[in-house]
């Protein structure tokens, strides 16, 4: 089905007066397809997947993007093989041993969102090390999402306002969506403004799905090992070509 749209009227609102988005979210998508394709072991698209991590974050650094999430391990990919669970805890854990020094010279502040408690102490103690390295940082707030599923996301907020109502702190006329967001794992962060997926697959795979409410969705027809810096400034583009009413009436 193909939906035309009449543009003759001027958006409402976007991000930024000059159409760069705040805050860019990408599914990364495709790296068992980019090895398969190479006759390789779905670990080798894996790790050239955490090559295009690199590329990516100074990509959005340099088109001055100050929010990055990047969605690495969903809560449903501990349903894969264990072969592969392994294999990607393992080059997580090579990962946060390597690349976190360079990430925080860069000016680079990271964020974990998802259920850290999954993870085993090594990796659960990385992860902290990480964040707390660089909480100083300014230049691009980068936030990896990690065993994280939106569904999971939204019934824990959803049940610490129940027990909170229940204790008499909140009273349940009070609880909106202000004080929904506060509960779940990007509190105090802007919501998406653009969410990305790479690899041809047009969905949301339980990513953002509360705060991907007004987000300009793209679906690029490229492996996540594949992606590059070219591709960002390309989807920063048609994203400022994008008109987003949020709603309002148009004209
Ligand atoms: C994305 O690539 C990485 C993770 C989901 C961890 P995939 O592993 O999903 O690659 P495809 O979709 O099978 O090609
Ligand atoms: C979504 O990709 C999760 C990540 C990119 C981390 P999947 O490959 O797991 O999604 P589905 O299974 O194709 O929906
Ligand atoms: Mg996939």
């Amino acid at each position: 089905m193909s939906i035309t749209k009449t543009q003759t009227h001027t958006p409402i609102k976007t991000a930024s007066p000059d159409g760069t988005p705040t805050h860019v979210a990408v599914i990364m998508d495709g790296n068992g397809r980019w090895a398969a394709a190479r006759g390789l072991p779905r670990l080798a698209g894996h790790r050239e997947g955490a090559s295009a991590v690199r590329r990516t974050v100074e990509a959005a650094m340099h088109s001055h993007v100050s929010w990055l999430t990047l969605y690495a391990f969903s809560s449903e990919n501990w349903r894969r093989p264990q072969d592969e669970v392994s294999d990607l805890t393992g080059l997580l854990r090579s990962y946060l041993r390597s690349e976190i020094k360079e990430l925080n010279d860069l000016g680079v502040r990271i964020r974990i969102i998802g259920e850290r408690e999954r993870f085993d102490a090594g990796i659960r103690k990385g992860l902290e090390d990480a964040e707390r390295a660089t909480a100083g940082n300014t230049l691009l707030n980068l936030n990896v999402a990690l065993s994280y599923g939106a569904r999971a996301e939204i019934l824990h907020a959803a049940r610490r306002l129940a027990a909170a109502s229940q204790a008499g702190q909140i009273n349940s006329a009070e609880i909106d969506e202000t004080a929904l967001a506060a509960e779940l794992f990007t509190a105090g962060m802007p919501d998406p403004d653009l969410v990305i997926r790479t690899s041809g697959e047009q969905r949301l795979s339980n990513f953002l799905l509360w705060q991907s409410a007004y987000a300009e969705l793209m679906f690029l027809d490229v492996l996540w090992p594949d992606f590059n810096a070219a591709h960002f400034a390309a989807a920063l583009a048609a994203y400022a070509g994008r008109e987003r009413r949020f709603g309002a009436r148009p004209g």
